[in-house]
């Protein structure tokens, strides 16, 4: 599989196939991130892997918790219930003062966008599945996890195999190329 095929064909992936996924392919997808660009390369990137049942249903349960749904609108978020029977979960945390912040621009969530990225094309290309969660009671995850609080968690990551339904799942809409893409200047 190519980087295009790679990016093209990654899905978010909410439920799993009942399977283990290796400590083998957990580091294969890990020490890719680490290639990611980053401020300076400071690389403020670090990721906790989690396996604990009991954790990883605390986990999920942290993902779907009212009080942080209800101000953004959504009564539930879709991807908990995958989050908590994923066998694998990686919490990908940050460490802002290992990056830039220029014009009120905080560069550490960059840095993330781009290693998480990484990450979920690294699981597409191993055949395995995952989505960006995004959603979560960030103290609840550091309590749970031991995280510092000058640390902050920035996606939660259920990885696992892609049930047999889920393999051909429809891209959700993009936006035409003319919508974003402009030429000599801002249309
Ligand atoms: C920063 C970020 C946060 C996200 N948070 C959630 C989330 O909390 N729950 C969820 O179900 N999906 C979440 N998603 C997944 C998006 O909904 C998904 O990427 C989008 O609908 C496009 O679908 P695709 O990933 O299959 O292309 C998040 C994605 C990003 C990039």
């Amino acid at each position: 599989m190519d980087v295009f095929e790679a990016i093209k064909t990654r899905r978010s992936i909410r439920r799993f196939a009942d399977k283990s996924v290796t400590d083998e392919e957990i580091n294969t997808i890990l020490d890719t991130v680490r290639y990611s660009p980053s401020w300076a390369n400071m690389q403020c990137w670090r990721f906790v892997v989690v396996r604990d049942k009991e954790k990883i249903k605390k986990i999920g349960e942290l993902t779907n918790l009212e009080s942080f749904l209800k101000p953004m609108g959504y009564t539930t978020n879709p991807a908990s219930k995958g989050v908590s029977e994923a066998p694998v979960v990686i919490v990908a945390c940050a460490d802002p003062t290992k990056s830039g912040k220029i014009w009120e621009q905080s560069y550490y969530l960059t840095d993330m966008g781009i290693a998480c990225q990484t990450l979920m094309l690294a699981v597409r290309a191993l055949g395995l599945g995952t989505v960006f969660v995004g959603i979560f009671d960030e103290d609840g995850i550091r309590k749970l996890l031991e995280i510092p609080t000058n640390i902050r968690v920035v996606g939660v990551f259920p990885i696992g195999h892609v049930p047999e339904e889920k393999k051909d799942a429809k891209m959700p809409p993009r936006k035409p190329f003319e919508e974003i893409v402009f030429y000599e200047k801002w249309r």
